[in-house]
């Protein structure tokens, strides 16, 4: 280039529009109930951020994010702070860790929707997605519980982690070295990838480097101003001595900050978008069924994925609207075979009855039959008793001279015709029993 051009201004260009946007920063802490994390966050930024106590009774994890505006010299920062409310005073493990990663989570999650929006407003959308999470373990000398294992190892690929040994001035200068000795070793032995301060750059590549070799940071945390020398310093106060959180003798709280906030900040926050976000945006993707590659490795572009998806979804519904025709028919089918062998019995029933009701006419008719020629019998019966009935009483009125033999006579053939219409009589009487009729009526006007 034969002259000046001008674009070696970009530097401060991209300076001057960053410190006009201001910075944003989103820290977790995980920690037990009590293991010093608010303290520790006040001592890097040297402010009371008034974070109430937790109690150790919740009955579940609960994550609390608070967010405020930090500003030093023109520089803006953004600064959320999600604190784990309750952690680990469960007894089952599994509901101390799952709601963290539900958290991470939903923040990814709300990121790739804005994302994915026809019209995105990321220009001016508050990220809050986790850039690091400073994981507290307990000076225990020991080892790691199974807890900070099992929460560790479920949030390395989702998270920047740092490991931390919360409240260092507990413990020895020789026991801390054996302790993150055996703390590296656990985590290198069970496969968890803590985040390792990077080492491509030039300018921070030794100091990184040499820093990577400190992790787990041993902490300590104060905002108590103690007289030391002729300067004020944080510090803890014991009956013994005094323990200096900003002495690199004491801790290695200036390592952490250095590392956390004056080295890696930017890098924590390119990690989180281009690794930890990379990763739940293409499982999220995938997931939905896109993919770069179609079949044959062919290059897929979205628009294809989406036309291919929506060729399957219709594909699949079909399918499943004729599943459902199909099998409606297959009901309908046996309703009515149902309904039909249910017809077939009640015609059956029907019939038996209409035969039983005709053989049951049948009788009586034959009944009603027998009963009006006994009628017919029964007057004739009648007509002729009454004639000989008058016959007589005239004989008896006109022949009232006539000699007593004649009248003997004449008394014994009505007699005699009186015993043959009294033998009828019985013999009615006797078929009006059978039949449970009364033979009184053609009785009484015999007697
Ligand atoms: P919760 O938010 O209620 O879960 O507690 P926390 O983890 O925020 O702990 P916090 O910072 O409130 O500290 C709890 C107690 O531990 C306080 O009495 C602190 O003074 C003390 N503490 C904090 N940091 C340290 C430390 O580095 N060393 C020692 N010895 N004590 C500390
Ligand atoms: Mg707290």
């Amino acid at each position: 280039m034969c002259g000046h051009v001008g674009f070696e201004s970009l530097p401060e260009q991209l300076v001057d529009r960053s410190i006009q946007q201001g910075f944003c920063f989103n820290i977790l802490c995980v920690g037990e109930t009590g293991i010093g994390k608010s303290t520790l966050i006040n001592t890097l930024f040297n402010t009371n951020f008034e974070e109430l106590e937790s109690s150790h009774f919740c009955p579940c994890v609960r994550l609390r994010a608070q967010t405020y505006q930090l500003q030093e010299s023109n520089v803006h920062l953004k600064l959320t702070i999600v604190n784990t409310v309750g952690f680990g005073d469960q007894i089952n493990k599994e509901e101390s860790y799952q709601p963290i990663i539900n958290y991470i989570d939903d923040q990814f999650e709300a990121y790739l929707q804005e994302e994915l929006k026809i019209k995105r407003a990321l220009f001016n959308y508050h990220d809050s997605r986790i850039h690091v999470c400073l994981y507290f373990i307990a000076p225990t000398g020991h080892s790691l519980r199974t807890l900070d294992l099992l929460t560790m190892k479920s949030l390395d690929s989702k998270v920047n982690i740092i490991p931390l040994i919360a409240k260092a001035d507990t413990i020895s200068k020789s026991e801390l070295q054996k302790f993150k000795m055996k703390l590296m070793s656990e985590l290198v032995l069970n496969g968890v990838h803590i985040y390792q301060f990077p080492t491509d750059d030039d300018t921070t590549a030794k100091i990184n480097g040499a820093m990577n070799g400190h992790l787990p940071f041993a902490v300590v945390g104060s905002m108590d101003e103690i007289q030391v020398g002729n300067k004020m310093v944080k510090a803890r106060q014991y009956p013994w001595g005094i323990v200096q959180v900003e002495n690199e003798n004491h801790c290695d709280f200036v390592k952490l900050r250095e590392m956390l906030i004056c080295t890696n900040m930017e890098d924590l926050r390119e990690q989180t978008h281009m690794r930890h976000y990379e990763l739940y945006r293409r499982c999220k993707l995938e997931g939905m069924g896109f993919s770069d590659v179609g079949p044959e490795n062919k290059p897929l572009s979205l628009q294809e994925t989406y036309e291919a998806k929506r060729h399957e979804f219709y594909g699949e519904r079909q399918r499943k609207e004729e599943e459902m025709k199909q099998m409606f028919v297959q009901r309908v089918k046996e309703k009515e075979a149902i309904l039909k062998e249910a017809e077939r019995e009640l015609q059956a029933k029907f019939e038996h009855l209409k035969r039983i009701h005709q053989e049951e006419r049948m009788k009586l008719e034959e009944k009603r039959r027998i009963l009006e020629e006994e009628s017919i019998s029964f007057s004739k019966k009648k007509t002729t008793c009454d004639l000989f009935q008058s016959q007589s009483f005239m004989a008896s009125s006109s022949s009232i001279k006539k000699d007593k033999d004649r009248k003997k006579e004449s008394g014994y053939q009505l007699a005699l015709l009186c015993f043959e219409v009294r033998a009828v009589e019985i013999s009615d009487g006797h078929k009006d029993a059978e039949e449970g009729r009364e033979g009184h009526s053609s009785r009484g006007w015999l007697e």
